[in-house]
């Protein structure tokens, strides 16, 4: 029975009860006793306004009481309707976004204050092992705070079984849950919690996470966060398909450029060479400086061609084994003959055409300085990785040089390693002092999705 219906019911026995009681107290008491009529009709009166009061202070406690209901109601009706706003601001932005990534981020920093959550998160889970999480990305915690905790959740936890059952879970404090396993030292401390899965035509996009609700979360939370999160993954979705198709254009249009090169200014370029050949060939007549020069610009023209070359294979998709590339360079460039090569393992054949080659140039620029300025006899190039990154390092046995000096203008090659190791997301570092060699390092993220 509805509380409407009970309510209704409980003021109308109240006032039958009243009519009842009044009429059982005079007859009871006031009709027996030797009293005049006008003293007779007062106490009645008395006895009725009593009851009446009684009454009403029944049933105004009850409207008050359904009036609170109603405005319950109504807060619940408006944060449904923000929760539908913070969706669709959420889709609107999407288009706006640069990347898959961005979107994320979007979604859980409008979760996070719906639901009044301390902390929120998004994991999306990896391709090949669909248990293990690929990217995590957090709102309510400082990017220092993450630095600290220091890898992502594994997923064998209580994320995990999100992940496992596909089930939302809410509890009052996650360590009371069976599956919880604790957190790393620097984790900050978490109590409640309710997570889901993110279900766009029956697979799983992704997992929302949300804890620390002061409080703790509801069933309201757990039915709305269930809208949020079939409302999220229709954006991650379309986000995701957006992202592919750009992939697809950008890739059509590297091959065009790739194409025109390739046919049009290195066929132009070749047809020069073969010309000057020629001259060369069938000219006796020319001066000896003449010939020289003839010479110089031939091999000028056909290094160029190379570094067409490599430009055109720097644009294709197709792995550029990093090793044998710089091999390649040091060899074309006349540089590699005191340069030794310790490559620690093969995850360079991991890396992207594009990143190849903007490393070959770094290491051709650190090799030529050790050359140039250092005068070294001995120069390693060094590579390794860990789970995390790749480290890349030239290391000379030179005169070394005041990394504190100022250099003054028209100097490029530090300045155009350090830009190109910023957009690997990755550091530069420079040791070295006079007489003691030089070392330049680079360390940068292995997956630039992940903001670490
Ligand atoms: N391996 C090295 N050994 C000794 N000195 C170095 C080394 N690398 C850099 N330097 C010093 O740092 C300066 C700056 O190097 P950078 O590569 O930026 O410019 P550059 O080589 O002088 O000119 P550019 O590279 O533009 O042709 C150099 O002029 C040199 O004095
Ligand atoms: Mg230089």
């Amino acid at each position: 029975m509805s509380h409407g219906w009970r309510d209704r019911i409980l003021a109308t026995l109240m006032a039958m009860a009243g009519v009842v009681l009044t009429f059982w107290v005079y007859s009871h008491f006031i009709s027996g006793l030797h009293l005049g009529r006008g003293l007779k009709s007062l106490y009645l009166r008395v006895v009725l306004v009593f009851f009446t009061g009684v009454f009403s202070f029944v049933v105004f406690g009850l409207l008050e009481r359904q009036q609170r209901e109603l405005e319950r109601a109504n807060a619940e009706l408006g944060r449904q309707r923000d929760v539908l706003q913070g969706l669709w601001d959420a889709t609107g932005v999407v288009a706006t976004l640069p990347d898959l990534e961005a979107v994320l981020q979007r979604i859980v920093d409008v979760a996070r204050p719906l639901f009044g959550a301390q902390y929120a998160a998004l994991a999306v889970l990896s391709d090949e092992d669909p248990s293990r999480i690929r990217e995590f990305i957090t709102s309510g915690i400082s990017s220092e705070a993450r630095a600290k905790i220091g890898h992502l959740p594994t997923g064998r936890g209580l994320l995990g079984e999100v992940i496992r059952t596909k089930q939302v879970i809410r509890l009052e404090n996650i360590a009371d849950h069976p599956a919880s396993s604790g957190f790393p030292n620097e984790h900050p401390a978490m109590s409640s919690f309710l997570g889901l899965p993110l279900l766009y035509q029956g697979s799983v996009v992704g997992h929302l996470y949300l804890t620390n609700k002061p409080g703790g979360f509801t069933s309201e939370d757990e039915v709305l966060a269930q809208l949020f999160s079939r409302q999220a993954a229709v954006v991650i979705a379309n986000a995701r398909l957006y992202q592919e198709r750009e992939a697809w254009a950008t890739v059509q249009e590297r091959e065009r450029i790739g194409r025109e090169l390739h046919d049009g200014v290195l066929q132009t370029l070749y047809g020069l060479t073969l010309s000057l050949e020629f001259l060369l060939d069938t000219q006796e007549s020319l001066s000896e400086d003449l010939r020289r020069e003839l010479n110089r610009v031939t091999e000028t023209l056909s290094l160029t061609m190379t570094d067409i070359r490599m430009y055109i294979q720097s644009l294709g998709t197709s792995p550029v084994d990093f090793y044998v590339a710089v091999k390649d360079m040091l060899h074309r460039t006349g540089n590699g003959e005191n340069v030794d090569l310790e490559f620690h393992d093969h995850d360079y054949l991991t890396l992207d055409p594009q990143i190849v080659h903007d490393l070959v140039l770094t290491v051709q620029e650190a090799v030529s300085n050790a050359n140039r300025h250092g005068q070294a006899d001995r120069i390693v190039v060094g590579w390794e990785s860990t789970e995390w990154e790749y480290h890349l390092w030239i290391e000379d046995n030179g005169v070394g040089f005041d990394t504190e000096a100022d250099t003054g203008k028209h100097h490029f090659g530090l300045e155009n390693m350090r830009r190109r190791m910023e957009r690997l997301k990755g550091m530069m570092d420079v040791t070295s002092a006079p007489g003691r060699g030089t070392t330049v390092q680079f360390r940068w993220p292995r997956s630039n999705t992940i903001s670490l």
